[in-house]
């Protein structure tokens, strides 16, 4: 699949603006502070109905403007895509697909497949496990509309469990409406797990072998999803939910004293094991940043194998940051698929990319020149 053409309205520092992109590589350059991670923030948005950066729409207004509206013609085997994604100030975000308005955002899901890349992604390594949930979580998404909808249902009933477990400090009769709560989040709770997990370990078998071959085969790379309760012996959602139930048991006095829920996916993690070793207290910058491109091309791989069809891959600002060794990896591994790369100096990529078949966006205060 292509992104063909992007049209932006009032998005970021943005007026009114249409780029009609290569189906190869597209490099889009400029001082700082000019516009360009706001382009590709644009696209992701349209992949997956959320900024990579930013949780609030009203961030992504232009300045002293209404609202914004984002608009991608998605090219792709047999068919053509237009997407739309408008907000407006008073709170209110639509999202048409081919001019029909979608109901749910997780409609979104599956039109665009996209795989970032950015400086910020060394989180997933060096921040705590809520990066690495939503690594995992913003993939999946993109792949299985059915795990964002239980995602978001999650989301619910924890907030309404946790609410509960505040009243029942005061008002003990309600212990008894514990259990319906508990029903809900364990039904759900099981299948968000048991799609991760199975996520992980493919993701982890895929990447082995990429860092393998990224580091001459002297680094191991693996992936492990840990579950905030044991699930090492279950295969089945069934065997997932059962196990939950007991967690939950056994914390259940702790969760009365802390009124909160304490476990479920929104306490699990996903390990990142160099050569067996937790890469994020042993590994170097340089190792960290290579497991992270590892790791990215990996799900890029998944994203074909799942699909059919290439994804469309965002490089903000990494280029420059990887050894020439690797760059030339990393090269070899996107020649078939469209790209988009931002970076400072146009130079660094005259001659490393097809002359032909590449574009060159110069982007200066919010116009592409
Ligand atoms: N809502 C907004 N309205 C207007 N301008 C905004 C808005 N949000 C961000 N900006 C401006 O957009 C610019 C940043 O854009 P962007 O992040 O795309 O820069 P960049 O070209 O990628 O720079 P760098 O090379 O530093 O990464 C900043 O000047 C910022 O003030
Ligand atoms: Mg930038």
């Amino acid at each position: 699949m292509y992104v063909k053409c992007l049209r932006l309205n009032n998005f970021r520092n943005y007026d009114n603006e249409e780029i009609e992109f290569s189906d190869s590589f597209n490099i889009i350059y400029g001082e700082n502070a000019q516009g360009k991670t706001n382009i590709l923030e644009s696209i992701f948005i349209c992949a997956s109905g959320r900024s990579h950066r930013t949780n609030r729409d009203a961030d992504l207004i232009k300045f002293g403007r209404q609202g914004y509206a984002v608009n991608l013609q998605v090219n792709r085997k047999d068919k053509e895509t237009l997407i739309q994604v408008i907000y407006k100030k008073d709170g209110k975000k639509s999202v048409k697909i081919n001019d029909i308005p979608v109901k749910k955002i997780g409609n979104l899901m599956g039109h665009l497949n996209v795989v970032m890349f950015s400086p910020e992604d060394l989180l997933i390594i060096k921040e705590g496990p809520s990066e690495r949930r939503r690594f995992l979580d913003i993939t999946i998404s993109q792949l299985k509309p059915s795990y964002f909808y239980d995602l978001q249902q999650y989301a619910k009933i924890i907030t309404q469990r946790n609410t509960l477990l505040k009243e029942i400090e005061n008002k003990k009769g309600l212990l008894d409406t514990l259990e319906i709560w508990n029903n809900n989040i364990v039904k759900t709770g099981a299948r968000i797990i048991k799609t991760r997990r199975n996520f992980v370990n493919k993701l982890s078998k895929i990447a082995e072998e990429k860092h393998r071959k990224i580091t001459n085969g002297t680094e191991n790379l693996r992936l492990k999803y840990a579950c905030s309760f044991n699930i090492e012996n279950c295969e089945s959602t069934e065997e997932i939910e059962k196990e939950f139930e007991k967690a939950l048991e056994k914390v259940y006095e702790s969760e009365l004293k802390r009124c909160t829920t304490l476990v479920g996916p929104q306490r699990d993690d996903c390990e990142i094991l160099l050569n067996g070793m937790n890469i994020k207290l042993y590994g170097s910058q340089g190792q960290q940043r290579s497991a992270v491109l590892s790791m990215k091309l990996s799900e890029i791989d998944i994203m074909k194998e799942d699909t059919g069809e290439s994804p469309i891959l965002l490089l903000d600002d990494v280029m420059s940051e990887l050894d020439s060794s690797r760059q030339e990896y990393l090269f070899e591994s996107i020649k078939s698929i469209q790209t988009f790369i931002t970076c400072t100096e146009k130079s660094f990529f005259e001659g490393k990319v097809p002359e032909k078949s590449s574009k060159f966006f110069r982007v200066k205060n919010g116009k592409i020149l």
